[in-house]
């Protein structure tokens, strides 16, 4: 693991990361996990580990569900958050993905792009490890990742958004296999930088890496209506492992 502070300790645990996303929302969440949960048969009372859970909108909900859930998350600040609603059958932890958990669990969810972030394939490959390490016998994960061929293909180089009245400042580009996206601002306490980095996983490097975890890809979808992963029309990557 490297030492120094990574771009993903940073941004993430700022407001202003929030604020960016604020359309990933409590409804998408639900929406996706209304499916996730009927598809995959999930009996109520089970064990589920929401990893790189943010601010927890999908534990928090699959919680209401009936399930026992814990959420993950290297940002102290969101989990400070996500903390907020914990109860007996809801905690919250912070933990680098990159370490082995201490608990088994009969579902693992890793949503909305929480992954492919370390410069070292070996990193990610850990990640996948603790996965399959973390789950009971019968256990299922599903990861959450885009479609990086869409989404490299409809990549915007620059662009402004503004909400709260911030202005953000985007630009993006393909570099070393990363796609990497510039997020520049002017908020009440100054001028910000940041930088998200996410990897150009497509299915088939995908297939690799979860092979050499030791898992398998059971399904594949592409989007949370959970509709067939479709390489040019879909969204996201969503895989189901076992
Ligand atoms: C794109 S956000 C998604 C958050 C949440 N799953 C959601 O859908 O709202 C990615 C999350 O991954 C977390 N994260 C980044 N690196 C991590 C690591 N090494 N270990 C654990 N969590 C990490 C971030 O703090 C952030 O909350």
């Amino acid at each position: 693991m490297s030492s120094k502070k990574d771009w993903f300790t940073d941004w993430f645990n700022t407001k202003y990361y929030h604020i960016l996303y604020q359309h990933r929302d409590d409804y998408e969440a639900q929406v996706f996990m209304n499916n996730l949960v009927r598809f995959l048969n999930i009996s109520k009372g089970s064990s589920i580990l929401d990893l790189a859970c943010g601010k927890g909108r999908h534990s928090i909900y699959l919680n209401t569900l009936g399930y026992n859930v814990t959420g993950a998350d290297l940002s102290i600040n969101s989990i400070k958050h996500a903390s907020l609603s914990k109860n007996e059958s809801l905690n919250f932890i912070v933990q680098d993905m990159r370490l082995p958990f201490p608990f088994k669990k009969d579902v693992v969810f890793n949503l909305f792009t929480s992954f492919g972030y370390f410069a070292d394939d070996q990193e990610d490959i850990r990640v996948l490890e603790n996965i399959k390490n973390c789950l009971n016998k019968d256990g299922v994960a599903v990861l959450d990742y885009l479609n990086v061929t869409k989404a490299i293909k409809n990549l915007v180089a620059e662009e402004e958004v503004t909400l709260d009245g911030i202005v953000f400042k985007i630009t993006k580009e393909v570099k070393n296999g990363f796609i990497i996206k510039k997020i520049e601002f002017t908020a009440e306490d100054g001028y910000h930088s940041y930088f998200e980095r996410v990897k150009c996983l497509d299915l088939a490097y995908f297939e690799s890496y979860v092979a050499k975890a030791g898992l398998k890809i059971k399904h594949c979808f592409g989007d949370y209506n959970l509709n067939g992963f479709d390489i040019e029309k879909s969204n996201r990557l969503i895989l189901v492992l076992e």
